[in-house]
């Protein structure tokens, strides 16, 4: 949550920040601003609202400064308010600072600044970094910076400035994401590689307790004591165009078209890096699935494929759930941390708590060199590419991938089974020449207030998908459920107004699904479902039906997914809502 970005070089660099900003703006969108130094002296414009109102502001103001820093901000200490938005000063406005995380004791250094008769201006945590920075200055930042670190408590990342020492700027993470990127004369800072993907593809990611000097000349990394430390260098094998639009309206539509690639290219990568994991998951007592959002919906389903091919028990939680259980977790197990961003701090702290006591960690992570990527015993990358809608659709699919993959590894049928899985890819493509259908029924449904997602097996998580999907952009009240369950509560909710989506795949549970479906009709709910194309039984009891390409069962997932990303998509985007960036969401969620 937050976007930080910092440039130093030969370049002006507010059209850099403000670029970067928008590419970091998934992150949150509160308020936005940035700081510059320019002739000696410290140039701070802040705005309420996206990036847009911010860019607007400076339009006539032709800065030239060559050093800078940028923040997009989700607000958590202090509501969204210009005064609230980053950067934050020092009082002589000599030192500023863009932040993302939580300083836990800032009260406790508020109040002792305070005592010494610092005045504050927000209602921020952020605001004690820079009066620390600026009270500890004695001509050299990174040495105040260090001192500064030595108080701070939470998971936080930084940026900071000073007009003393233009062309300089130290970067601090310890919790939240920070990479450097290494350019020619001119060197970057930001959250997040896709913001800085226009200027250079070499990325140095900061670990936890480390601090990136940078000037245009050069990048030194350091540890919280001052020790010089020597970081790889890494090429991200992306490039820009997959992080924009690409003619498509809104980013979630382009990357739900990209699905085939998506879980190609994951497959693809999986394969090549080498189908025998160092591991072998019969050797452990249980598997346990950590992983938020959507990525928990991915391992609800990663369970069922293990345990049919592993026969090892799953358990899969929420990672804020766990981190504060007393789940006797130990060496026999294997926990498996699913997460696009790889940084989403309830699942990180999950892995750590894992770590310690033992456990053997697996992640599941999208971008490469992440901090749960790092901090985990070994790593199943998704290949999805960059995924800048909030709403997760193309790393979900990528996820199954991986998970597939992983539950095949020990099947004495492994290759058939990865055969099949590499058929996907065409089968979403086919899923998805359908769309029309889709966006017809979205049009018909789209003021409907409430909306019911029911399934059964594999279709149950899906169900929990679709519904997440339709609430956090649409905004409209969504609920997944087991098909079964229905009967003991939820059916008091259908009558004429109902919608009720079914996923309804002919699997194992068809019947009884079907048999669901008339419980749903008896009481006037409106069914629109999603089965295999031809299957006239189901489209002939639903209001609404729409096909997919038949599949074997357990791939169902992949294709019956994709329609309820679609029609989630088609209603907020008729609704005239803001899909890529939804309100009170951020993509990566670094608070608890
Ligand atoms: C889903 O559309 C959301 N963006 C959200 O639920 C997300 O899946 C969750 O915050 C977990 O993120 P992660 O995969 O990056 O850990």
């Amino acid at each position: 949550m937050c976007g930080i970005i910092g440039y130093t070089g030969k370049e002006e660099a507010l059209p850099l920040l403000l670029g970067g900003l928008e590419r970091l703006e998934y992150r949150g969108y509160d308020s936005a601003g940035i700081a510059l130094i320019e002739d000696g002296k410290m140039i701070v414009e802040k705005r309420v609202g996206k990036i847009r109102e911010l860019v607007r502001s400076l339009w006539g103001k032709p800065y030239k400064g060559k050093t800078g820093i940028g923040h997009t901000r989700w607000a958590t200490h202090g509501e969204p308010s210009t005064e609230n938005a980053h950067p934050h000063t020092d009082e002589k406005e000599e030192f500023a600072v863009v932040h993302n995380g939580i300083v836990e004791n800032y009260l406790e250094l508020k109040r002792e600044l305070e005592s010494e008769g610092v005045k504050f201006r927000s209602g921020t945590d952020t605001e004690v970094i820079a009066h620390l920075i600026a009270k500890n200055y004695n001509g050299d930042l990174l040495e105040a910076v260090l001192k500064a670190v030595e108080r701070l408590r939470g998971a936080f990342a930084f940026a900071v400035i000073t007009v003393h020492e233009p062309g300089r700027i130290v970067g601090v993470k310890q919790g939240s994401p920070l990479v450097v990127g290494i350019g020619e004369g001119e060197n970057f800072l930001a959250s997040d590689i896709p913001a800085i993907l226009p200027y250079t593809r070499k990325v140095i990611a900061l670990g936890d307790g480390e601090i990136a000097d940078i000037t245009p000349e050069g990048v030194n990394i350091y540890d919280f004591s001052g020790t010089p430390l020597t970081k790889e260098i890494t090429v991200v094998p992306w490039d820009i165009i997959s992080a924009e639009k690409a003619g498509f309206k809104h980013f979630m539509l382009k990357e739900i078209y990209e699905q085939p690639k998506a879980v190609g290219d994951t497959i693809r990568g999986l394969i090549s890096s080498g189908s025998e994991l160092p591991f072998s998951l019969k050797s452990f007592r249980r598997v346990l699935i950590i992983a938020c959002g959507t990525s928990y919906h991915a391992g609800l389903i990663g369970k069922l494929w293990i345990e049919k091919y592993a026969q090892v028990p799953v358990e899969v939680v929420f990672a804020s759930e766990f981190r504060y259980s007393d789940s006797p977790v130990s060496e026999q197990d294997l926990v498996v941390a699913v997460s696009q961003s790889g940084e989403t701090i309830d699942t990180k702290f999950a892995v750590n708590y894992a770590r310690e006591r033992g456990a053997y960690t697996l992640a599941i992570v999208n971008v490469v060199g992440s901090s749960i990527d790092r901090e985990s015993d070994y790593t199943l990358h998704t290949h999805a590419g960059p995924e800048i809608g909030v709403a997760a659709t193309k790393t979900f699919l990528a996820q199954l991938a991986a998970l597939y993959f992983l539950a095949s590894s020990e099947h004495p049928q492994k290759e058939r089974l990865l055969e099949e899985l590499l058929k996907v890819p065409s089968m979403i493509e086919k899923t998805l020449e359908d769309a029309e259908i889709v966006e017809k029924i979205a049009q018909k449904y789209m003021k409907m207030k409430d909306f019911l997602y029911l399934g059964r097996y594999l279709s149950y998580p899906i169900a929990l998908e679709g519904a997440l999907k339709l609430k956090e952009i649409s905004y409209i009240h969504a609920e997944g459920y087991p098909a079964g369950e229905m009967k003991h509560g939820p059916i008091a909710l259908i009558d004429e107004r109902m919608p009720v989506v079914v996923v309804a795949p002919q699997d194992r549970v068809y019947e009884k699904t079907i048999s669901n479906i008339e419980e749903v009709r008896t009481r006037k709910g409106k069914v629109i479902s999603v089965g295999f194309r031809g299957d006239e039984k189901l489209e002939k009891l639903s209001e609404e039906f729409i096909p997919v390409p038949a599949v074997e069962e357990d791939l169902s997932p992949f294709v019956t997914s994709v329609p309820l990303q679609l029609l989630a998509y088609h209603i907020a985007s008729k609704l005239g809502l803001d899909v890529d960036q939804p309100r009170n969401l951020a993509k990566t969620v670094t608070v608890e």
